[in-house]
């Protein structure tokens, strides 16, 4: 309906608003607008498309809208904060069925034979043969990731004998039909190679990801979050659509640089998290069961008699704040300890929580000033000085066996080092161990007191009894 300058113009601005998206998207203050850029540059790309792409069957593309529209709308204000992350891997998992569906229907277009000839029909096969190759994978293991963040599927890693023979002998298998597709697909066929290589990357998938552990997730979430860019980049490739090919590189493109920030603080070789075998609940799981001593239980008058003879607090947010959404009453405690002129301040482990930013999400709903709000990195040395650690729902984040249990599963990855301040207040129900499975041997310290309790409720009391 619209000319081809009007489109390539409109999927211009919308690649330069994608960009400044993530530009927005890397600091809080600026995360809302950076937001905004994106649901504007979509709604540009999405109309250029359809007036400018689309030429018959609007009605079809009007339901499948209407359809699709209403799904996403109604998942998005039923899904709870606690259930963001499994949202997000379903979300990848129908990137990479997409992929898998315009590939088969690329293949299948009659009109491809008469399109294409000798080079430039050997070149859209391999981009056909890419994109559901990626596409497959990303389907299966956001599915495979899906069940494990949400505790359908058990987040122990899978570990099959002799695995890495078995992903080589899947790599193979997709290199040789690779080979075959494009040179019966000359011939006008290719669908049985095609098809094959698709169960075997759907195969692949899922073994990549059953074989990944608890406490390496975040991982995965974001590696996979980077397939589906580059799924939905093979897609623009096979379609001929740049917007759709620069925006699948940004995704892809963030999601690695992503994976590499999250490997870094796992303190993960990028390669060792793929090949798996992580979090095998080895040394630091199995001794959860041995006896470490006795804990010591505070009550909601003795911790807010704690605070308000402090000077210095550091609260550590963790996936349980999430859970009881303690947040509102984490910042009225805050503002109330701050106004007595004690120095409250927050310190955010890059993997707290269930996806990347999540507690800085949860504080900035709460209106938590961000300049109060520190990472890892620029508090951990300041434990010595604080008097009172405040540990609302954290538990593997604060785990001193990431440091003393070599052969633990979350051996090597950095901690906040709360252990080394004056009292540790760990808020948590029950003596039940965090996502990696293993158990905390920060509760049984001397200078570790448990509230015991829903973190909400516990907060609730200290703020009345202060
Ligand atoms: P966890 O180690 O999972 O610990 C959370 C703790 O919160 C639990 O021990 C739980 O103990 C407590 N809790 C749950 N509900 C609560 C409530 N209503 N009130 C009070 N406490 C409650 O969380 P973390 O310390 O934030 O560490 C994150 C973990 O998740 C890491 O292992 C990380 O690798 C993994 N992970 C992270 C991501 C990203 S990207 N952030 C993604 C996937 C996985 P009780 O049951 O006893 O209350």
């Amino acid at each position: 309906m619209i000319n081809e300058g009007i489109v390539n113009i409109s999927y211009i601005i919308a690649t330069i608003l994608f960009i400044l998206a993530l530009g927005g998207l890397s600091h809080q203050e600026t995360a809302r607008r950076g937001n905004w850029y994106g649901i504007v540059g979509m709604a540009i790309a999405l109309i250029a498309t359809v007036l400018g792409e689309v030429t018959a069957q609007y009605d079809k593309l009007i339901v499948a809208l209407l359809v699709g529209g209403s799904v996403g709308l109604i998942l998005a204000r039923r899904v709870q904060m606690t259930q963001m992350p499994e949202l997000v891997a379903i979300l990848h998992s129908l990137v990479g069925l997409a992929a898998v569906a315009v590939g088969f229907a690329n293949f299948m277009d009659p009109g491809r034979l008469a399109h294409y000839t000798g080079v430039e029909l050997t070149i859209h096969d391999i981009e056909t043969y890419i994109g559901v190759l990626i596409g497959a994978v990303t389907f299966s293991g956001s599915v495979i990731a899906f069940g494990k963040l949400s505790a359908r599927i058990s987040g122990n890693p899978l570990l099959l004998p002799a695995r890495h023979w078995l992903n080589l002998l899947l790599l193979l298998g997709s290199i040789y039909y690779g080979y075959e597709f494009v040179q019966q697909s000359v011939a006008g066929g290719g669908m049985m190679p095609l098809v094959i290589m698709t169960v075997l990357a759907l195969l692949f998938g899922i073994h990549m990801v059953m074989a990944i552990g608890g406490a390496d997730m975040p991982v995965v979430v974001s590696m996979l979050n980077s397939y589906s860019g580059w799924a939905a980049s093979a897609t623009g490739f096979m379609l001929g659509n740049d917007l759709l090919i620069v925006t699948g590189a940004l995704v892809g493109s963030s999601g690695a640089i992503l994976s590499y920030i999250m490997c870094r603080a796992m303190n993960r070789k990028f390669l060792a998290v793929i090949a798996g075998g992580f979090g095998t609940g080895g040394g630091a799981a199995a001794k959860g069961g041995e006896d470490q001593g006795e804990v010591q239980p505070i009550d909601a008058q003795e911790t807010a008699a704690l605070f308000a003879n402090a000077k210095e607090i550091m609260i550590i947010p963790g996936y349980g704040m999430a859970v009881a959404q303690a947040q509102h009453i984490v910042y009225e405690l805050t503002r109330a300890l701050r106004d007595k002129g004690i120095n409250v301040r927050f310190g955010i482990h890059p993997v707290a929580g269930r996806m990347p930013g999540h507690m800085n999400v949860l504080l900035a709903e709460a209106k938590v000033p961000y300049d109060i709000v520190f990472e890892m990195d620029e508090i951990n040395d300041d434990f010595p000085n604080i008097d009172v650690s405040v540990v609302i729902g954290a538990n593997d984040i604060v785990n001193p066996s990431a440091q003393e249990d070599p052969e633990g599963p979350i051996a090597g990855m950095p901690v906040l080092e709360v252990w080394k301040g004056k009292t540790t207040i760990v808020l948590k129900r029950s003596m039940a161990t965090g996502y990696a499975g293993v158990q905390n041997p920060l509760f049984f310290k001397e200078n570790t007191r448990m509230l015991f309790g829903d973190a909400k409720d516990s907060l609730d009391e200290v703020f009345k009894a202060l």
